[in-house]
């Protein structure tokens, strides 16, 4: 077996542990990263696509954010469509002048690999963490493998950054650990394409035949997204029937629909609610989906994920710079409040957004709720600095 040592082991290389490991090499601070997955696998993953104005910023100030403020597309509304109309939200001159930007995942996950690459810094990648061991004590363990190679990594902290089917939570014993789950009756279907997206501004439609979601990658690839039935499959969507039902749900009387293009990925996403507690046990810290989940209705996974990050090498600094454990002591209440902020962000934008198709009471409470985001101001100035900036506030 071939042993390391290091100050923090960190498990998964999505952008929460990809994040960590730069700030602390910026902080001067040791790390080795995990990655079960190969480098090429992480890289394309498409997943989420909004990031927050703060937490744009904080990549940029740590070195990671050249290529976003150069590629990303800077917002500055949403559109909310509903009973065939459209209904624009003015987020900017809502939320202090604050914009969002548009930029895949999977750059941010490219452009932080790359520095790390480029300091040499350590970053294992088809290495699956197999246990964390001795989180109570101040030497922790993970054992790992590669291949047919097992390798054990010592370290003084260990957080878990694998996401949502990590595994580093089970180090938390069972009279500890405490897990808030819902599930949604619907899935999204979400397709890239190539083709000039139809809108300048995100569009988020609410259709009798369900939830639509019209976002973008750059002026040639759109993103778009059909909300399903959880137990549909992608087999019984052909590629004109997903298009015919964007064009049905984004249809308005006087709004172009959808361009279409090529489809170069597809995927299904069922859509839940989880929160983890605590975030932080003995010598182990999560952080991102592996301690909480939301649905991807208001933007938020990646955006929380990242300022879970930004509280966590504060908090790793002030040990290490003044021997003070204070900040890694409040790590988990300092995350949680913010999280359950963005639990409830996501989970209002879900329910206002997608129709149930048994609850006719339930669609009367909805349509009321989106007349009011619509046309309320104050309404529309909470959901405007919810979504543009919650993670950094
Ligand atoms: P992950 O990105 O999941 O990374 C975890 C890593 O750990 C993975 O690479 C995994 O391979 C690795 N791993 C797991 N187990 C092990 C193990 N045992 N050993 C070693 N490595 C392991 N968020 C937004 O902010 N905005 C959006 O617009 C948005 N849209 C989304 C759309 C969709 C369709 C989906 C599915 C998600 C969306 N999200 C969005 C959510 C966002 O993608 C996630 O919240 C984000 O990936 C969380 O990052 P993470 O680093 O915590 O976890
Ligand atoms: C995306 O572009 O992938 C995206 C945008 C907004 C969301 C979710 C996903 O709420």
């Amino acid at each position: 077996m071939k042993e390391l040592r290091t100050q923090v082991a960190i498990v998964g290389a999505g952008p929460a542990g990809l994040l960590l490991g730069h700030m602390l090499h910026l902080q001067g601070i040791e790390s080795v990263i995990l990655e079960h997955r190969s480098r090429e696998y992480v890289e394309k993953r498409v997943r989420a696509g909004v990031i927050e104005f703060g937490i744009a910023n904080l990549l940029e100030e740590v070195g990671a954010g050249e290529r976003l403020r150069r590629e990303g597309l800077v917002h500055r509304g949403i559109e909310l469509r509903y009973d065939h109309s459209a209904h624009r939200i003015p987020l900017s001159e809502l939320a202090d002048g604050k914009i969002y930007t548009v930029y895949g995942q999977q750059e941010v996950v490219k452009d932080l690999i790359a520095l790390r690459v480029a300091q040499g810094a350590p970053l294992h990648f088809d290495t699956e963490v197999t246990a964390i061991e001795d989180v109570n004590t101040t030497a922790p363990y993970i054992d790992a493998r590669c291949g047919d190679e097992d390798l054990r990594v010592h370290a003084d902290f260990v957080a878990g950054c694998d996401g949502s089917f990590g595994a580093s939570h089970r180090a938390i014993p069972s009279d500890v650990f405490r897990r808030y789950e819902r599930v949604y009756p619907f899935s999204w279907l979400g397709i890239l394409a190539e083709a000039p997206p139809a809108t300048e501004e995100l569009i988020y439609g609410r259709h009798e035949n369900g939830f639509v979601l019209y976002s973008m990658r750059s002026p040639t690839i759109s993103r778009l997204y059909l909300g399903v039935r959880p137990d549909e499959t992608l087999d019984q969507w052909s590629d004109e029937q997903i298009w015919d039902e964007l064009a049905e749900r984004l249809s308005t009387d006087e709004r172009p629909e959808v361009n279409r293009g090529p489809i170069l990925e597809r995927g299904i996403t069922a859509m839940r609610s989880v929160v983890i507690e605590p975030m932080r046990y003995g010598r182990l810290f999560l952080a991102g989906d592996a301690a909480h989940i939301v649905p991807p209705t208001g933007a938020k996974g990646m955006n929380l994920a990242l300022g879970d990050v930004r509280v966590l090498a504060e908090a790793l600094d002030t040990y290490y710079v003044k021997n003070d454990e204070a900040l890694l002591d409040a790590y988990s209440a300092t995350c949680l409040e913010r999280v359950w902020r963005a639990e409830e962000f996501s989970n209002y934008m879900t329910q206002m957004l997608h129709p149930n198709y048994e609850d006719e009471f339930e669609n009367g409470v909805q349509r009321a709720r989106l007349r009011q985001a619509t046309q309320s101001r104050e309404a529309a100035t909470v959901l405007s600095r919810n979504y543009v900036d919650l993670n950094t506030m």
